[in-house]
């Protein structure tokens, strides 16, 4: 879980980016989008690294159950 400052973020929903958990624009032609998210005070912000999330950009648990 990344420690993030203040400010407006894009997580990354088709896994392709070279920037992790963030866009970096390497979704085109993929058919995803990315999710604007916004962090008012800096925190450690529990963002979803496996794509399964049902509440993007953030973990809810589906990890345990993915195969890859
Ligand atoms: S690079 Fe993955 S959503 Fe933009």
């Amino acid at each position: 879980m990344p420690v993030l400052k203040p400010g407006k973020y894009y997580w990354c929903s088709c896994g392709k980016s070279e920037k992790g958990l963030f866009c970096d624009g390497s979704h085109k032609e993929s058919g995803k989008e990315p999710v604007m998210f916004e962090v008012t005070e800096e925190q450690d912000v529990p963002l979803c690294g496996c794509r399964k999330t049902k509440n993007p950009p953030y973990c809810d648990g589906s990890h345990e159950q993915a195969t890859n």
